[in-house]
């Protein structure tokens, strides 16, 4: 089949954008967004619709399982993981790669994530002593560990606005583990921040749920940070 790649490229953070579109094909609907560049990348030859050499194209991965959320970029229009995203999907041929939009770009597809991590860090989600482990903390540790920190839900959340207060789910899920592990008298500081930053601004709309690529059951920890956050403390 013939595709239409369309990349939104930028050479460095200065650089203006500009948008190229590359003729490609193959045979193979199952090929990924992750090898599509790396096809790409591995072709001196391959050349953009006018006839130009188009260079590297920058983009990030290194799992390719979708496991380390490195790989995160906006494919037609959608939040999507270039590793988890198949070809075959875009029945008409035409294919949109841009870089997260909430966050500054580095270089074409690559960004600059520090904000989604600076805020873990300003939660203070850290453990200083051995952690507590209780059955049901278990299962809501689980579920929290497999955040991939990958800013997808950060692009659909209509609150979050980076450098701004209110945190949205990369910081909520997180959230979840630290508060299931830390004993009840060290959790003060942490359930304050998460009143703030993340209670205060969520509007519980779920759109982070419904992109989120490594199916976390957001609405189930969304839930029970508020219980223990809020309704458990200042609704008795
Ligand atoms: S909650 Fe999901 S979408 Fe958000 S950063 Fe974690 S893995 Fe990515
Ligand atoms: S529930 Fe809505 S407002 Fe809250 S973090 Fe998710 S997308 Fe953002
Ligand atoms: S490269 Fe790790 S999630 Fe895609």
């Amino acid at each position: 089949m013939k595709y239409t790649i369309e990349i939104l490229r930028q050479q460095d953070r200065e650089a203006a954008p500009y948008r190229q579109i590359i003729p490609f094909e193959t045979d193979d609907p199952q090929m990924t967004v992750a090898t599509l560049l790396k096809t790409l990348n591995a072709n001196p030859r391959q050349t953009d619709i006018d006839g130009n050499p188009i260079g590297k194209i920058e983009w990030e991965c290194s799992c390719l399982q979708k496991k380390c959320g490195a790989c995160a970029m906006r494919i037609n229009a959608k939040p999507r993981l270039a590793c988890d995203t198949k070809l075959g999907v875009f029945k008409s041929g035409r294919i949109v790669l841009e870089p997260l939009k909430k966050f500054p770009v580095i270089a074409d597809l690559i960004v600059d994530r520090a904000v989604m991590f600076e805020n873990l860090k300003q939660l203070g989600l850290w453990l200083e002593k051995e952690a507590r482990h209780t059955k049901r903390g278990e299962e809501v540790a689980y579920e929290a560990s497999r955040c991939l920190q990958c800013g997808c839900c950060l692009e659909v959340c209509p609150n979050f606005i980076p450098g701004e207060d209110f945190y949205s789910a990369a910081s909520f899920v997180p959230t979840g583990r630290v508060l299931s592990e830390l004993p009840r008298k060290d959790k003060a500081a942490i359930l304050d921040s998460y009143v703030n930053k993340i209670y205060r601004g969520c509007g519980k709309s779920l759109s982070c749920r419904d992109i989120c690529p490594a199916q976390i059951d957001i609405d189930h920890l969304l839930v029970n940070n508020n219980a223990v956050a809020v309704w458990k403390r200042f609704l008795k």
